[in-house]
């Protein structure tokens, strides 16, 4: 063997000894739709949000998709995995609105095998349908005839006309759950209803507007609401990240800004009915009396809302039960006063690592690469609790769990690769038990022109 690659050799046996940061390998990049609708509003595109739980979800084999086609009806894709071919179906439903917001949402209650679909609200009312029993699971023909009409309540439960950011979530004895805001942006609530037997029933607001919050220039606010970062169950324990958002734009130091403030933390071992703070106090009971912004011990990373900070970035919970949320803003070094948060942002945000250690103490690590976007990130974790945060642009960086998440290292560029992917993307959360990370993904386009909607499959640390 030649001298230097036994020391190429040496060295990456040395590496994989020591450990180093995960790779990402590319297994697949599939189109589901070369017209998919495209338009920008609130920086976003509808198709794919940070904050979508689930545009793309696998359960028992298959992997569904959902987007809006150029015509604006709702599409729902399935593929079995690993490596089927995608069948479309066209919902009787078409895209209410030039709104980034209305996306749609996919959940599977697996009592009965339902594919449910939640989609197109912003404050608005929801539209639902869902699937005729154990379509999860018989591998019946894929026709839109499989499912019920659509309904602007949830199913069986009226949930009002003011509903915003749909999803779904499955208990850990599985049951599926429905995840929603009611009130607006600065005015609401965070809400859960629960499926079992066939129906749905509601649980409650766990966090509610109420509340007084003074901003370190002295500007009181009266109204807000909690935008949260997932809702993320692992063992019997759901764990809740967020970010409040105040009603009173004068808690910012520039009206350019976001009033986004503070990232909170806490979580329920009852399915969401009651609330503890990562102390363990009890804090709150969904219903009667929800967690608000003067709800003591919640906040784990003090910031105030003169940064910049995003809300709805996203948050996995690795196999020792503790919480790693990522968020993102524009670190002090830059400014003290975002006054644009959109150019600022796109100038200066960096996305930041928050994890909770088991003796609950919270650390923030700033990941060493520039968000250069508006939009969002999203975290997830291999078994191995090594991390993977898929920036925009689907750049993938990942750290280690043996180096304590410290050695960030970018692991794919796909801006390098030429993806021209729009930006901010969703991830199939459920696949990533597998070993496999599937990023729903559309092309940046101008204006309303559509642009192809796609998703690209990775093994992990492959
Ligand atoms: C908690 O654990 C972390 C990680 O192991 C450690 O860095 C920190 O010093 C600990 N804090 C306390 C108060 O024990
Ligand atoms: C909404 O988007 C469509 C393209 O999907 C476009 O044709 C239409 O003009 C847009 N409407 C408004 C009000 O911008």
């Amino acid at each position: 063997m030649h001298f230097s690659i036994l020391l190429a050799s040496l060295a990456s046996i040395l590496i994989s000894i020591c450990g180093a940061a995960p790779s990402v390998s590319l297994v697949s990049n599939t189109q589901l739709d070369a017209n998919g609708v495209f338009f920008v509003s609130y920086d976003g595109v509808v198709n794919v949000n940070s904050f979508q739980l689930s545009g793309v979800l696998t359960y028992s084999g298959w992997q569904y998709a959902a987007w809006y086609t150029s015509t604006r009806y709702a599409i729902l894709a399935r593929r079995q995995l690993p490596s089927g071919a995608w069948s479309t179906l066209q919902l009787p439903h078409q895209l209410s609105t030039n709104d980034s917001h209305n996306v749609i949402a996919l959940g599977v209650s697996p009592a009965d095998g339902k594919i449910h679909v939640a989609m197109d609200c912003h404050s608005t009312q929801l539209y639902y349908t869902s699937s005729e029993a154990n379509l999860a699971t018989s591998g019946a023909s894929w026709v839109a005839s499989r499912f019920g009409s659509i309904t602007t309540t949830l199913g069986n439960l009226n949930i009002g006309t003011v509903v915003t950011y749909p999803q779904f979530v499955v208990t850990p004895d599985n049951l599926l759950q429905f995840v929603y805001r009611s009130g607006v942006s600065g005015n609401g609530a965070t809400q859960l209803a629960e499926y079992k037997s066939g129906s749905w029933a509601n649980v409650g607001s766990w966090a509610s507007a109420s509340g007084t919050y003074t901003s370190t220039n002295g500007v009181t606010s009266t109204a807000r609401n909690l935008y949260i970062h997932g809702f993320t169950y692992r063992a019997n324990r759901v764990h809740i990240t967020g970010t409040w958002r105040e009603q009173a734009g004068g808690v910012s130091c520039s009206s350019g800004g976001l009033t986004n403030h503070d990232t909170t933390y806490f979580y329920s071992d009852d399915k969401g009915r009651t609330w503890k703070n990562s102390a363990g106090a009890s804090i709150g009971t969904s219903g009667s009396s929800p967690v608000n912004v003067n709800t003591a011990g919640i906040i784990v990373d003090s910031l105030n809302a003169d940064h910049g900070l995003m809300n709805q970035e996203s948050q996995a919970v690795d196999s020792a039960g503790q919480i790693h949320a990522i968020i993102s803003y524009v670190p002090g070094r830059f400014t003290q006063c975002v006054t644009n948060y959109e150019s600022d942002r796109t100038s200066y945000a960096r996305p930041f690592h928050v994890y909770r250690s088991s003796n609950g103490t919270f650390t923030k690590v700033e990941i060493p690469f520039a968000i250069s976007s508006v939009g969002r990130s999203q975290i997830v974790m291999d078994n191995s609790d090594n991390a993977y945060v898929v920036l925009p642009y689907v750049r993938i960086v990942t750290a280690s769990k043996s180096s304590g998440w410290a050695d960030w290292t970018l692991a794919y560029d796909g801006q390098a690769q030429g993806l021209n992917a729009f930006g901010e993307v969703t991830v199939d959360r459920a696949r990533v038990s597998s070993g496999v990370l599937s990023i729903l993904y559309q092309l940046k386009s101008t204006g309303t022109t559509p642009s192809a909607v796609k998703v690209i499959d990775f093994n992990l640390n492959g």
